[in-house]
């Protein structure tokens, strides 16, 4: 697989991977689609990409899940067909569970898990017409194993795998791929992003995502894994071994997690 002359659709597309991503990718002749709720933030995206022209502006809030299938019929016809949806806009959250008020539970399975559900059953009928399309789900390490004070972030991420692994299976007839890209830290604004116990921002940055994986270095892995079309990716520092350490030992992760700077 290759990105030349594909169309790709990308969500939270403003900053961070998003961002990285439309830059990259504009350099291999993809024809682009931009999307997350600031038109102004993603203007100055467009702005830094190979050929504008070849890049399309479309706002979205992935919270307002009934507009999400209007969005899509024009994000289908702006270059008349979609190659790939990068399920990437998304929240995270820093606050212990006790404290969690239940509307930033509600939150984040708004945004992570039903925003990015809704825009992909969106599309599906287009990616079955075509017998092709390619889903990309920006997960985490965290919707595989879990830290404490993101509890939300967590359970929201997880509900991600239980549902594109099955969509996975039902339309593996129709040629539709799915990657599940699981990154660890990358040194981006999500942490300031994160919301709180209460649901303001935190608006400092984490220690741990300070020091993690530089968003270019990410995003060249994030690419390889999609063009490989691996159906799980797990990117980051040592933090991805939790993966295989769960597989082995759920009771040693635990233990290691417990012991780990990761608040
Ligand atoms: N950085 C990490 O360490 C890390 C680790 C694991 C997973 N991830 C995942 O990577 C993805 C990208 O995050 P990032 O690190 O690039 O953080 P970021 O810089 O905060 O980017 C988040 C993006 O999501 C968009 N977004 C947020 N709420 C939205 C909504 N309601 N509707 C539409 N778009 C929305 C934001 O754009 P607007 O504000 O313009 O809407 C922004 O473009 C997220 O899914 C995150 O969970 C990141």
């Amino acid at each position: 697989m290759n990105f030349k002359n594909k169309v790709v659709w990308i969500t939270g597309a403003s900053s961070g991977i998003g961002k990285s991503l439309a830059i990259t990718l504009s350099k291999e002749n993809c024809k682009l689609i931009l999307s997350s709720r600031r038109k102004e933030a993603l203007m100055a995206v467009k702005a830094l990409c190979n050929t504008p022209e070849n890049v399309v502006v479309l706002p979205l809030d992935l919270a307002e899940t009934d507009s999400l299938a209007g969005i899509t019929e024009i994000a289908i016809s702006c270059f008349g067909k979609i190659d790939l949806l990068i399920n990437n806009g998304g929240i995270s959250q820093r606050s212990p569970i006790i404290d969690t008020t239940i509307a930033v539970d509600r939150k984040l399975m708004e945004v992570d898990y039903l925003g990015t559900v809704a825009l992909s059953k969106a599309l599906l009928p287009h990616f079955v017409a075509n017998k092709s399309g390619h889903y990309v789900v920006v997960s985490s390490l965290m919707g595989k194993f879990s830290s404490p004070f993101r509890s939300a972030y967590c359970g929201a991420k997880h509900a991600l795998h239980g549902f594109f692994d099955a969509l996975r299976l039902e339309h593996d007839k129709d040629n539709i791929k799915v990657t599940m890209i699981c990154p660890g830290f990358v040194n981006t604004d999500v942490a300031r992003n994160a919301l709180t116990a209460d649901g303001s921002k935190q608006t400092h940055q984490d220690e741990m995502t300070e020091k993690g994986l530089n968003v270019e270095v990410f995003t060249k892995k994030m690419l390889q894994a999609i063009k490989k079309e691996k159906f799980e990716a797990y990117i980051g520092k040592k933090e991805r071994f939790g993966i295989y350490l769960k597989r082995i030992s759920p009771r040693l992760l635990h233990k290691l997690v417990l012991r780990s700077k990761v608040r």
